[in-house]
C-alpha cells in the first residue's frame, strides 16, 4: 500500500474539483494511453502496471482486463503502490496539477448526454467505453531535443547510429479502434511528431467521420504546417499543445535541436488562425532553462494562452530533482519573482489563462521545494532522487532490502544492510558479484533476487518469466544494469517481469534510463 498521509490526502481532496471521497485518480476508469511498445496503460506517467498489450490482447479484453480492475480497485482504496509513484510523489509535495488532476477535468467536462448514452455498465468498470484515449503510437519525429531520447524520436535515434524502433500500429489497429472512436469524448496525440505518423492521420481521418466533435489535442513540435495538417484542425478544431522550451532563439534552438524558432512561433500563428482551434503551451521546467521560463511564462499570459510545465526527471543532468541545493533555492527565486510579478497584474493584462498558468507555476515551485528539501536527505553518491524526502527514504529501505537478499544469493550473507553502509555495501556486493558468480549464472541470480521482492509466493508461469529475463540479462552487462535499477521503482522491474515480453521490458529498462548523449 502507499497512501498519501492524512494531511496530503486532506490538502489533495481540498485542491480537487470533484472534491473528497473519489478514487484517489480517475485514469484507470476513464482512459487507455496506448505506447510506442503497444504496452496499453492508464496514464503517461504510470509506465509500470500496463492494463494490457496490444496486439497480443483485443481493446476490448485490455478495457475490461483483470490489470484494468486491479488498477482500478486500488486506486479506489487511495492505493498509489500499482505504479502510481510519480503521481504520489507530486500530489505529496503541493504539486496537484500533475497528470491526475487532467482526468478529474475530463469527468467533470464530460457531456451528460455522454454519461446518459453510456451508463456504467459495472462498479469497478463505471464506463462501458473509455472517454479518452492517448496515443504515443509512433516514434517518428524530425528533432533531437535535448531532454528527450531515443524512444521517442527516431531522429535521435539514427543519430546515435540506432535502428528505427518497429511501429506496432497499423491499419488493423485502426479498424479494430473504430468503435471507441465512435464512443469516445476526447483524444489526444503525443508522439515522436504527431503529424509525422501516417497512423496518427488514418486515425484523425476516421474521426472527421465518425466524431468530429469530440475534443481532440495534438502535442507537437510546431515545425510542421502543410495543407493535410490544415485540413484537419479546419474539421476537428483541435487543441493544439505546442512544445516550446525556450523563449530567445537561442535558448529555444539550444534545446529543441533541429527546430527553427522563428518557423515554430510562426506556425503557432496559422494555427491560431483556425477558427476554433485553441493553442496552447507546453514547457520542459528544467535545469536548462529556468531562466527562460519568466519569458515563456509573460509570452502565455499576455497573448491569452494556456502554458502547462511537463515535470523532467530524466535525463538526470537535465532534471531539477537531481540539482545542488543552490541551484534549486536559484530556481525557486527566479519563480517565486516571476509568480509575484504576474499575480500583481489585473484584467486585462492578465488574461483568463494568465490566470490559470499562475497555479501551474506554483505546481512546479512545489515540485522545486520537494526537490530541494530532498537535498537536505541524500547521502553523497547515491543515485536515488525523489521529489519528497520520505518517498526517497522509503525507495532506499527498500532497495536496501533488495540488495541484502542479492548479497545473500551470492554469498549465504542474510544480515539487513544499515543505511550507513548502503553506498559502501553496494559497491562490495556488485564487485564480489562479479567476482563470486560465473557470468553464465548472474543474470538467475539476479532475477531471483528480484523475485523476493514481490510480496506473494510467485506462480510457476512467473517463475518462467524470471528465467525469460534471465536469459535476456545474460545478453548484456550485468552489474551496470543493477546500477541503473537501484533508480528504478521496484514495482516495475517485479510487474514487468511478471507481464511483459522480455525484449520489451529490456528496451523500457532502457527508455528509462537512455544513453547520455553529446548535446553539442
Ligand atoms: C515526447 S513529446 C512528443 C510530441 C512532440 N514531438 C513534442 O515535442 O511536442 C511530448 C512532450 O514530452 C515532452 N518531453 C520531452 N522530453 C521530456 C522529458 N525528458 N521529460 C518530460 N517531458 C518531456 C516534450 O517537450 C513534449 O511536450
Ligand atoms: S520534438 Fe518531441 S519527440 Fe521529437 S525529439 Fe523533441 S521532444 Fe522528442
Amino acid at each position: 500500500m502507499l497512501k498519501l498521509s492524512p494531511q496530503a490526502a486532506a490538502a489533495h481532496a481540498a485542491n480537487r474539483v470533484g472534491g473528497p471521497n473519489q478514487p484517489a485518480c480517475y485514469a484507470p476508469f476513464t482512459s487507455m494511453y496506448f505506447d510506442q511498445f503497444g504496452n496499453v496503460l492508464a496514464c503517461c506517467i504510470n509506465t509500470i502496471h500496463t492494463m494490457g498489450s496490444y496486439p497480443s490482447q483485443s481493446l476490448a479484453d485490455i478495457w475490461s482486463s483483470e490489470r484494468a480492475r486491479d488498477l482500478r480497485s486500488a486506486l479506489t482504496a487511495g492505493d498509489f503502490s500499482l505504479g502510481c509513484h510519480d503521481c504520489h510523489s507530486s500530489i505529496s509535495s503541493g504539486n496537484f496539477n500533475a497528470v491526475n488532476a487532467m482526468f478529474d477535468q475530463q469527468v467533470i467536462d464530460t457531456p451528460a448526454e455522454w454519461v446518459v448514452e453510456n451508463p456504467p455498465v459495472a462498479e469497478d468498470q463505471r464506463d462501458p467505453w473509455p472517454r479518452m484515449l492517448e496515443f504515443a503510437l509512433s516514434t517518428r519525429c524530425n528533432l533531437t531535443c535535448t531532454m528527450c531520447s531515443g524512444y521517442f524520436s527516431s531522429a535521435i535515434r539514427k543519430a546515435e547510429g540506432l535502428e528505427p524502433l518497429p511501429e506496432v500500429y497499423g491499419d488493423e489497429f485502426v479498424t479494430e479502434l473504430r468503435p471507441f472512436l465512435e464512443h469516445v469524448t476526447d483524444v489526444r496525440f503525443y508522439g515522436g511528431e504527431p503529424f509525422l505518423a501516417p497512423v496518427n492521420f488514418a486515425i484523425l481521418e476516421v474521426l472527421c467521420q465518425v466524431n468530429p466533435s469530440c475534443n481532440v489535442s495534438i502535442t507537437t513540435n510546431g515545425t510542421i504546417w502543410n495543407q493535410r495538417v490544415q485540413q484537419i484542425v479546419e474539421v476537428l478544431k483541435p487543441t493544439i499543445v505546442v512544445s516550446i522550451d525556450g523563449f530567445s532563439t537561442e535558448g529555444f534552438e539550444s534545446i529543441r535541436v533541429g527546430a527553427s524558432r522563428e518557423k515554430v512561433f510562426e506556425n503557432l500563428k496559422h494555427f491560431s488562425q483556425v477558427e476554433g482551434c485553441q493553442v496552447s503551451l507546453a514547457v520542459c521546467a528544467m535545469r536548462q532553462n529556468v531562466h527562460e521560463i519568466p519569458d515563456l511564462v509573460r509570452f502565455a499570459n499576455s497573448n491569452s494562452l494556456h502554458l502547462g510545465f511537463n515535470v523532467v526527471r530524466y535525463p538526470q543532468d537535465h532534471s531539477l530533482s537531481s540539482a545542488a541545493a543552490e541551484e534549486l533555492s536559484e530556481a525557486i527565486t527566479v519563480w517565486e519573482e516571476l509568480l509575484q510579478e504576474q499575480s500583481s497584474l489585473e484584467a486585462p493584462l492578465l488574461s483568463q489563462p494568465g490566470q490559470e498558468n499562475l497555479r501551474r507555476i506554483e505546481g512546479i515551485l512545489s515540485e522545486a521545494r520537494g526537490w530541494l528539501a530532498a537535498t537536505a536527505d541524500q547521502t553523497s553518491g547515491l543515485e536515488i532522487r525523489s521529489s519528497s524526502a520520505s518517498a526517497a527514504r522509503d525507495r532506499r529501505r527498500d532497495w536496501m532490502e533488495l540488495l541484502s537478499k542479492l548479497a545473500a544469493t551470492t554469498y549465504n550473507s542474510d544480515a539487513l544492510l544499515t543505511e550507513e553502509a548502503f553506498e559502501l555495501e553496494l559497491t562490495r556486493v556488485l564487485a564480489e558479484f562479479d567476482q563470486k558468480v560465473a557470468p553464465q549464472n548472474r543474470a538467475g541470480q539476479l532475477a531471483l533476487a528480484i523475485a523476493e521482492f514481490s510480496d506473494r509466493s510467485l506462480l510457476p508461469a512467473e517463475l518462467d518469466r524470471f528465467d525469460q529475463l534471465a536469459a535476456t540479462l545474460a545478453t548484456s552487462a550485468v552489474t551496470p544494469r543493477i546500477r541503473l535499477m537501484t533508480g528504478l521503482p521496484p514495482a516495475l522491474i517485479v510487474d514487468g517481469v511478471i507481464n511483459m515480453d522480455p525484449k520489451v521490458l529490456a528496451l523500457r529498462f532502457d527508455s528509462y534510463f537512455p544513453p547520455e548523449r553529446n548535446h553539442q
